[in-house]
């Protein structure tokens, strides 16, 4: 969408060796491979798009009900159902050459070697840039507590990953924690290629009639736009902390929300469960941030990144190069 007399806009962003199309990326358990999506748009508009969770072993998921709605967004517990890595590779991973954009795969595991197991399992599919860890899940080696919960059970897991895969490596962290900087420092440090934040946020919806937890897990993930501040005030955080590249992830439904993000300074925007509602959103999003490039003289997306923290543009740094822009130049 360049003006006949503007320069090129380049809107790639780089996570590790990973060069996307453009920031915009599905968000993993919100899209499949974009196969039932790519019947009513076009998917190669996503920058990449995230697989669903895989495990080691097949999982049926939580009873029903798993889905609830909230004010602001919806409440679920799918609880990683999925086919195992081993029936992924025989029958899903061949598909992966049909996805019209790059593909990142998404790992959960339940210990340290899972995570290893898996992510090795995954890399080098076809389409395949990246490895997402969903480190959300508990650790059963650590009486249940989540791998991103704790810095050392996280760099953990990063540390095994990392020695047995060349792709980039992303772990996932989650807000519930009470301090995300030391958590996304430990993650770095271990060699994460990048951090996505945030996933879901713990929480409960009660059927007043029933007087009982709404989901048959009791309590659920909840996500949409209810969540966005949260995850702006994570991405602020952890940016400030470490300059791998931040994938923002939470409550995005349009492009002023995909710009708060690069502004508080990630590289890349997840977007979940606004598909469910507008299929087109990542095309929005991508459309309002090449008309804030050009509002702004930016001929690379990176240029964005970063932009709101004070004295934050123009440094130097691995997050996507966040230089001044003609607005920051005063
Ligand atoms: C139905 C559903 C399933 C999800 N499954 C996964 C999953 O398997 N792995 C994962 O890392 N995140 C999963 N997520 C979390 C999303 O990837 C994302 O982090 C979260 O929904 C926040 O983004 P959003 O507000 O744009 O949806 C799921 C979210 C939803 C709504």
């Amino acid at each position: 969408m360049n003006g006949p007399n503007s320069a090129p806009l380049d809107t790639r962003v780089v996570i590790g060796s990973a060069v996307l199309r453009n920031p915009t990326i599905a968000a993993s358990g919100c899209y499949n491979r974009g196969a039932e999506f790519g019947a009513i748009v076009d998917v190669s508009r996503y920058g990449a798009v995230t697989l669903k969770s895989i495990t080691r072993h097949p999982r049926l998921g939580n009873d029903m009900p798993r889905i609830a709605t909230t004010p602001a967004g919806m409440l679920n517990a799918i609880g990683l159902q999925g086919p195992g890595i081993e029936y992924f590779l025989t029958h899903e991973a061949p598909k992966l050459t049909s996805v019209p954009t790059a593909v990142i795969a998404s790992v959960a595991g339940f210990t340290v070697d899972e995570f290893a197991d898996v992510a090795a399992a995954m890399d080098g599919l076809p389409n395949v840039v990246a490895i997402e860890l969903d480190v959300s899940c508990p650790n059963v080696d650590r009486e249940g507590e989540c791998f991103a919960a704790e810095a050392t059970s996280l760099a953990r897991v990063v540390e095994a990953v990392k020695s047995r895969v060349k792709l980039p490596v992303i772990p996932k962290l989650m807000p519930n924690v009470a301090d995300l900087k030391p958590i996304a420092r430990a993650a770095q440090e271990a060699g994460a290629d990048a951090v996505s934040l945030i996933n879901a946020v713990r929480g409960m919806v009660i059927d007043v009639v029933r007087a009982r937890p709404m989901l048959a897990n009791r309590s659920g993930g909840l996500t949409g736009p209810a969540i966005r501040p949260i995850a702006v005030h994570a991405i602020w955080e952890v940016a400030q902390t470490i300059t791998i590249p931040i994938i923002g992830i939470g409550g995005v439904e349009k492009g002023s929300d995909a710009l708060e993000f690069l502004f508080a300074g990630a590289t890349a925007i997840g977007i979940g469960t606004a598909n469910f509602r507008d299929p087109l959103v990542h095309v929005k999003v991508t459309e309002a941030i090449e008309l804030e490039m050009q509002r702004r003289g930016a001929s690379s997306v990176g240029q964005l990144t970063g932009l709101a923290h004070p004295g934050f543009a123009g440094k130097p740094g691995a997050r996507g190069a966040p230089v001044a822009t003609k607005e920051t130049q005063a």
